[in-house]
């Protein structure tokens, strides 16, 4: 049964292609509204698997990129924190070392089909603005003008 107040669901919302995504490479970096508040979040490729969370360090609240997209260190096992070097699993967002304790990154799920990144909107993490699939869809030749 749905919560009373609960925002209702929305669809994934397109990110990128999934060739823009390399193996411990950028990452692909997002605005969403967490808790009704603008916020940034990312998807990035590790060993493999799409991994995205959102760019908040457990220790202060404020993102943690270095540079626009780049999270892992020097040599691509960890996401660092560049304001005073926290540590988190690239699987699942917890602390490895540093200031976050025990601590973990919150997680925004992720997942790829047909080429195409999608992220997943949830309760408390909601998109700035709805991709709606039909607006999301190119014009097909068929279709009326
Ligand atoms: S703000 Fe991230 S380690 Fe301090």
């Amino acid at each position: 049964m749905p919560e009373p107040n609960a925002p209702p669901p929305l669809p994934p919302q397109l990110l990128c292609d999934s060739d823009e995504l390399l193996d411990k490479g950028k990452a692909h970096v997002f605005d969403v509204l967490h808790y009704r508040s603008p916020a940034r979040a990312f998807v990035l490729r590790f060993e493999g698997r799409l991994v995205g969370y959102l760019n908040r360090c457990v220790h202060v609240p404020t993102e943690m990129d270095w540079q626009e997209g780049e999270f892992l260190d020097g040599d691509r096992e960890w996401i660092v924190c560049s304001i005073h070097g926290a540590a988190y699993d690239p699987v699942n967002g917890r602390c490895r070392y540093g200031p976050c304790g025990r601590g973990a990154l919150t997680a925004v799920e992720v997942r790829e089909s047909a080429g195409k990144v999608y992220w997943y909107p949830s309760r408390d993490l909601r998109p700035v603005f709805v991709d709606e699939p039909a607006a999301a869809s190119p014009p097909t030749p068929e279709s009326p003008a």
